[in-house]
């Protein structure tokens, strides 16, 4: 059995959720504040955390590939690179960040006291690149009107899908994680037919239920984003996308975030999404979608998290 990730990456689906991606600055003052913001993060987030447990919050760490380097830790985890732009019918541009914190809670006053108290710390040694506040919406449905999340790994599934096993000994429990920012031309959807909505998706709107294989279309998302190793096992990967945005501004959007024990088989699903799965064949989701940023980060099991603190 895989080691379980040791950052708190299997959670259930939460009400609310903060992305926060920051640039770090180039001093060693910075490295310095990071450290033992690392150290610090477990307590941190039992301080605020621990006053309602049915709040549950919880924060997960990412570090890009130029942070890494910088930490001179030495041999690098086997799956960490920057995010690849993929220029294909639609484009996934990589957008900076060194540093992802993924906070989630039942409550939004959590997420946000969390953040408050990272930023904090980190306000002053580190840019903002985003921060995008995520909220359930209805039955875990995203802004498009599809359920989101039903297909997501079970049990001991879910460790097997994210946490970094025998193949990268250094690094085992750790985990990679993908982030986008989508943007959604709402008008553009609800223009479209329900039926050609749910040919886009491969599901039914209303019931969720999957449509039957010989029924979906190659284009289908989830025909693309269903992919298998050379043995014909399925390469999964653990979502928790949120809707985001803000009515007034006309901003409706999705943030798509995927796990996984290793990003190549996340890396593949974008292609199939962006480019075709055979060129052409591309993710209809994209034609009212656009990706406005993208990430790859390495989440290192708590033990490493700490001792990146020391
Ligand atoms: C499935 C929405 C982006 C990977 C789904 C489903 C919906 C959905 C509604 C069906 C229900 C479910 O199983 O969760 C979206 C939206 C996106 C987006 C609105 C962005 C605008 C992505 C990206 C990836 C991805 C970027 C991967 C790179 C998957 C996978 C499934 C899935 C693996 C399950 C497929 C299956 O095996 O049935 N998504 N998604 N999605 N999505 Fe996405």
């Amino acid at each position: 059995m895989p080691p379980i990730a040791n950052q708190p990456i299997e959670g259930a689906l939460t009400r609310n959720a903060i992305f926060l991606t920051l640039s770090l600055h180039q001093d060693d003052a910075a490295l310095s504040v990071f450290r033992d913001l690392c150290a610090d993060l477990p307590s941190l987030v039992r301080a605020v955390g621990f006053r309602s447990a049915e709040a549950g919050l919880s924060c997960v760490l990412g570090l890009g590939s130029g942070l890494w380097d910088r930490l001179g830790i030495g041999l690098a985890p086997a799956g960490l690179h920057p995010f690849r732009e993929i220029a294909g019918v639609h484009r996934a541009p990589a957008t900076p960040g060194d540093i992802l914190f993924h906070i989630r809670a039942e409550r939004p006053d959590y997420c946000f006291e969390l953040a408050s108290q990272i930023m904090r710390r980190l306000g002053a040694v580190a840019t903002v690149e985003d921060e995008t506040q995520g909220f359930k919406f209805f039955d875990n449905r995203d802004l498009l009107g599809f359920v989101d999340g039903t297909e997501n790994p079970q049990g001991v599934d879910r460790a097997a899908a994210v946490a970094i096993g025998d193949e990268d000994p250094a690094f085992a429990g750790g985990s990679y994680v993908i982030v986008q920012k989508y943007l959604h031309d709402l008008a553009k959807w609800e223009a479209m037919p329900v039926e050609s909505q749910e040919r886009v998706i491969g599901r039914h709107k209303l019931s969720d239920i999957e449509f039957p294989d010989a029924d979906k279309a190659s284009f289908a998302h989830n025909v693309l984003t269903n992919i298998n190793d050379a043995q014909g096992n399925q390469l999964q990967i653990l979502r928790d996308n949120m809707p985001f945005g803000s009515p007034a501004h006309g901003e409706f959007g999705t943030y798509f975030i995927g796990y996984a024990r290793e990003p190549g088989r996340i890396e593949t699903m974008l292609e199939n999404m962006f480019v075709g799965l055979s060129p052409g064949n591309y993710d209809r989701i994209l034609d009212v979608s656009t990706a406005v940023t993208g990430g790859l980060f390495f989440v290192p099991a708590a033990g490493l998290l700490d001792r990146i603190g020391a």
